[in-house]
């Protein structure tokens, strides 16, 4: 009987790997009962998405070649029998969960705290993303060497030696750190030395490095980034630990598989930067404990990364001499007031298609824009090249940015420079009206901490206390706003 039934299984294994046979009517000839059929999915690369067969472009996100076979481990499949049990399992009553406080972790770097929403969440996991050699490692160094000091940390690393971080972190001046450093790329084994030395944060750099033993793909393909990822959530979980994940970003600008680990980790920061500039901002794209879209600014140095408390006007270079095409806007970073400098270059234009280029803008709303000035203020550019430009490299998604590019295309245009201490912003809509924008107040009130001392701005978002120091204009329509402007 024994040996029957392990015949059985045997057969049973390898029918598994078979499709079901199609019969030449076209009908799929039933499978054997009890089959057990190993279930395999195809992930998309780019998109996460799962399709039940391989695909050339995938379904979801329409990519080429990025669908490849994934077969869920045993311990993960659905058969909820092998679920392990998780420390909150048993449901419990929400004023019960709401009066425990969630304790946080300093890092040790306010800016850091700050993308975080106040600090290191304990059973958290942050995916921290970003281009090879913009600071990932050494910012997690600096903050682990902090955490150290008051909490049990885990470094472990799979892209350098241990001795390489060593001299990292002396150079960091952070070497007497009671950090403890590991060079590992098995998530299995960085689990049990987790355990082992009773680490509260665990540090992985990188996820693309760690490999599961139960997945046999190669580190950094789909299934281990997934299978890595899930582990280190459910331990973290688990046992309280917090855990930050370090994930390199494609040349796309994305984490690679990237909605598969979005989806998985309570928090997923990008670290952005023009190149060759010093400067270093973490944004939090997805936050469960924290707002959403909030900026950390570092700058980096011989001594790594240093925050930077008061980034408003990091962006900002002041001209000897007022220039036309230039005036400075108050734009809205996560929760803090940020001061760019809008510029724009209006030339005659000499080809049958005038150019239109926005650097750091959408073109199509700058395009709607010169349409809005057009019809609503008599000014035509359709004669003439257009270039907008976002000083310092940052991206102005904001409808606020719509007045300042109007009003540095008619600045350029009339080759009149606008008040040095002049600030603006406001959305303009299509039938030429000035519309409000959120926190209009917090703007001005940075804009004159940092001198400015005139703004034109939305009607609706005038104070109604008034700015100290700072002469407000509210416009209601384009050309009150063109008439304040000239
Ligand atoms: P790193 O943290 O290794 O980047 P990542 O982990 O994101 O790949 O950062 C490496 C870069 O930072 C490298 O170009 C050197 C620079 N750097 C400094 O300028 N100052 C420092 O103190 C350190 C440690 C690095
Ligand atoms: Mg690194």
């Amino acid at each position: 009987m024994r040996v029957f039934q392990g015949l059985a299984c045997e057969f049973l294994n390898h029918a598994a790997v078979w499709e079901a046979p199609v019969l030449a009517s076209g009908v799929p000839r039933k499978p054997a009962p009890l089959m057990a059929k190993l279930r395999t999915v195809f992930v998309c690369s780019s998109c996460g998405n799962e399709s039940p067969r391989w695909q050339g472009q995938c379904p979801s996100c329409a990519e080429w070649n990025t669908l490849s076979a994934y077969h869920p481990p045993a311990a993960s499949r659905r058969s909820g029998i092998e679920r392990p049990a998780l420390a909150d399992a048993a449901p419990r009553g929400l004023a019960e969960i709401v009066s425990e406080d969630a304790p946080r972790l300093p890092t040790g770097l306010g800016e850091f705290d700050r993308v975080l929403g106040g600090g290191l969440v304990t059973g958290s996991v942050a995916l921290i993303g970003g281009e090879p050699g913009i600071g990932k490692s050494t910012l997690l160094l600096q903050a682990g060497a902090a955490l150290a000091s008051a909490t049990p940390v885990l470094y472990a690393t799979g892209e350098e030696s241990v001795r390489q971080v060593g001299l990292r972190a002396q150079r960091l001046g952070i070497a007497g750190a009671p950090l403890k450093l590991l060079a590992e790329t098995s998530v299995e084994q960085v689990l049990a030395q987790a355990a082992a030395a009773s680490a509260r944060v665990l540090v992985i750099d990188s996820i693309q490095t760690m490999t599961a033993e139960s997945v046999e793909s190669a580190a950094g393909s789909v299934a281990q980034l997934r299978e890595s990822a899930a582990r280190l959530v459910g331990y973290a979980k688990r046992t309280g630990t917090a855990v930050l994940l370090i994930g390199h970003v494609t040349k796309e600008g994305v984490i690679a598989g990237p909605r598969v680990l979005e989806h998985m980790v309570d928090c997923v920061l990008y670290f952005e930067s023009d190149s060759g500039s010093r400067y270093r901002v973490i944004r939090a794209v997805k936050n469960r404990f924290g707002a959403a879209n909030e900026i950390g600014v570092f700058a980096m140095g011989e001594q790594g990364l240093k925050e930077v408390r008061n980034p408003s006007a990091i962006f900002l270079s002041r001209h000897e001499e007022p220039v036309a095409g230039s005036v400075v806007t108050v734009a809205r970073e996560g929760t803090r007031q940020m001061l760019i400098e809008v510029q724009a270059l209006v030339d005659p234009s000499h080809a049958t298609n005038p150019r239109r280029v926005a650097v750091g803008l959408e073109g199509n709303r700058v395009a709607m824009l010169l349409a809005v000035l057009h019809r609503h203020a008599g000014v035509a550019l359709h004669g003439h090249d257009v270039f907008v430009n976002v000083v310092g490299g940052v991206r102005l998604g904001e409808t606020a940015a719509d007045l300042p590019v109007l009003a540095s295309a008619l600045s350029s245009l009339e080759g009149k420079a606008l008040a040095q201490d002049l600030v603006c912003f406001g959305e303009v809509g299509l039938a030429g009206e000035i519309r409000p924008v959120p926190f209009g107040e917090e703007r001005l009130r940075e804009a004159a901490k940092h001198g400015f001392r005139r703004a034109v701005v939305p009607r609706a978002n005038l104070p109604r206390a008034g700015i100290e120091g700072m002469d407000v204009i509210g416009v209601g329509r384009l050309v009150e706003a063109v008439g304040a402007l000239r």
